[in-house]
């Protein structure tokens, strides 16, 4: 296994304070053993998500004393418009204050009640956003998406002949966009590859439909594009994004992802009628166009930091990193969700705890079990998240995958600490016969995973 070793060297620290055991099972009980609801002063390594908890860099930081915070025509607005030009190619720069606005502003603009949204798995505020407006958010990826063990280059491809049959099913004039998200968060942070990105250029253009992709993780899509398509091998990472980005008609960007930003967003676009349309809304809700519910110093932070992003040594460490705890963990035979992705790794929870039967919520179990012995945090995506119970017979219809999601923070925690994870869930793996399942106690009606409340069995 190759090392990862860091592209940078530490100038400002954090402390993180730790905790006992003791403490941590206290917590966890008081907080229903739902990891939302536990400070994050009491975690030690925090992998609930990637998004918002990059460090940035000392450029950055700099970047934030030249802030204009003028309300029109800040200058760090016209910085931030030609570093997402230069990246992205589309005519139309309009920042936000994260993903899911870019998200509600342009469904709400041209998804119309009755249309269909396909996608190859939507990320949950898309398919919100986009079922906000009585449409169809669908998902069309490749059927191997779906298979844990399943190892393919690009598993966060489009499946393109689906993706036809539902255009003559649906037909052409109830689908206003079709979406591409890079990589593939909710199929595990899976690649797209560039030839799927053509071939659904192709048909898309066969039916004059627009394609716009959720870019968030897109400097990490072009690094796998660079390591798996021999076509791209010499061929650097701008060049790669702009390739991309040109079979599109444009973007929605949660920063908080690959603008290594701890908040911020855009959505770009070519079409000058839903510019004008979606310029509107956003004054109506947002705020002035050159600066889009942000302060002039994030902007400026989101400009470098989508330079940044495109450093090939900072790519090639941080899918190492990804990938070193994904190999140790594979290596002492953890059962995980294969190939690794981009920006996390995932446990397999059924097969990590099977004793636990799925009504006693594996993945949640799992995800207490390492909080309390080790400190770490991750999220459950399985039952909790996405399991749909029918409230006249009350049974559950699960979700295909029992997952436990470790997101890594870009550029935040060191090797030694990913060693730290990888050992804590190999011992934790060895003694998982201890681990035991949860009882729900509590249900919200809506987007219950951060609410609800548990007791062990
Ligand atoms: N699209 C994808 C693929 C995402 O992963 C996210 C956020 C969004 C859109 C929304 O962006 O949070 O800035 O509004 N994902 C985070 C996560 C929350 O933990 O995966 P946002």
């Amino acid at each position: 296994m190759k090392f990862p070793s860091e592209p940078f060297k530490i100038k400002v620290v954090e402390p993180i304070r730790r905790t006992t055991r003791e403490e941590r099972d206290r917590l966890l009980r008081g907080a229903g053993y739902n990891l939302f609801q536990v400070p994050a002063e009491s975690v030690y390594v925090d992998l609930l998500t990637d998004s918002g908890t990059s460090a940035m860099s000392d450029d950055q930081w700099a970047g934030l004393m030249l802030g204009d915070e003028s309300y029109a025509g800040s200058r760090n607005y016209y910085h931030f418009e030609q570093a997402v030009r230069s990246i992205f190619g589309y005519t139309h720069v309009i920042p936000t204050h994260q993903g899911r606005m870019a998200e509600n502003l342009l469904f709400s603009t041209v998804v119309k009640p009755g249309a269909c949204v396909p996608n190859n798995i939507h990320f949950d505020t898309t398919r919100a956003n986009v079922e906000h407006q009585g449409a169809e958010a669908l998902d069309v990826v490749i059927k191997e998406a779906y298979d844990p063990h399943c190892e393919m280059p690009f598993k966060g491809n489009m499946d393109v002949v689906r993706l036809e049959e539902t255009i003559n099913r649906i037909g052409p004039d109830r689908i206003p966009l079709v979406m591409l998200t890079i990589t593939n968060n909710s199929g595990g942070g899976q690649p797209v590859s560039m030839d799927n990105v053509r071939r659904t250029r192709v048909l898309l253009d066969r039916y004059r439909i627009p394609l716009f992709f959720d870019a968030c993780r897109f400097a990490e899509n072009c690094f796998f594009i660079k390591e798996r398509e021999p076509e791209f091998v010499s061929t650097p990472i701008l060049d790669i994004a702009r390739e991309l980005f040109s079979y599109g008609d444009g973007c929605t960007m949660s920063a908080k992802k690959d603008g290594l930003v701890n908040i911020g967003g855009f959505l770009s676009l070519n079409d000058d009628r839903w510019a004008q349309d979606i310029t509107n809304m956003l004054i109506l809700v947002e705020g002035f166009p050159t600066y889009g519910g942000l302060a002039g110093r994030d902007l400026e932070a989101m400009a470098r930091g989508l330079r940044e992003v495109l450093d090939e040594d900072y790519l090639a460490f941080r899918i190492g990193q990804v990938r070193y705890l994904g190999e140790l963990l594979d290596q002492a035979g953890v059962p995980i969700l294969k190939p690794i992705g981009g920006h996390a790794v995932y446990l397999n929870a059924k097969e990590f705890l099977p004793h636990i039967p799925r009504a006693q919520f594996p993945a949640q179990s799992l995800v207490a079990a390492l909080y309390r012995e080790y400190g770490i945090r991750g999220v459950e995506i399985g039952t909790v998240m996405f399991g749909k119970t029918d409230p006249a017979t009350g049974r559950t219809a699960y979700p295909e995958l029992e997952m436990v999601r470790l997101a890594i923070p870009r550029r935040v925690y060191t090797n030694m600490q990913i060693t730290y994870v990888a050992e804590s869930i190999i011992e934790l793996f060895r003694r998982r016969e201890t681990t035991c399942g949860l009882r729900l106690t509590y249900e919200a009606p809506v987007l219950c995973h951060f609410t609800a409340r548990f007791e062990e069995v």
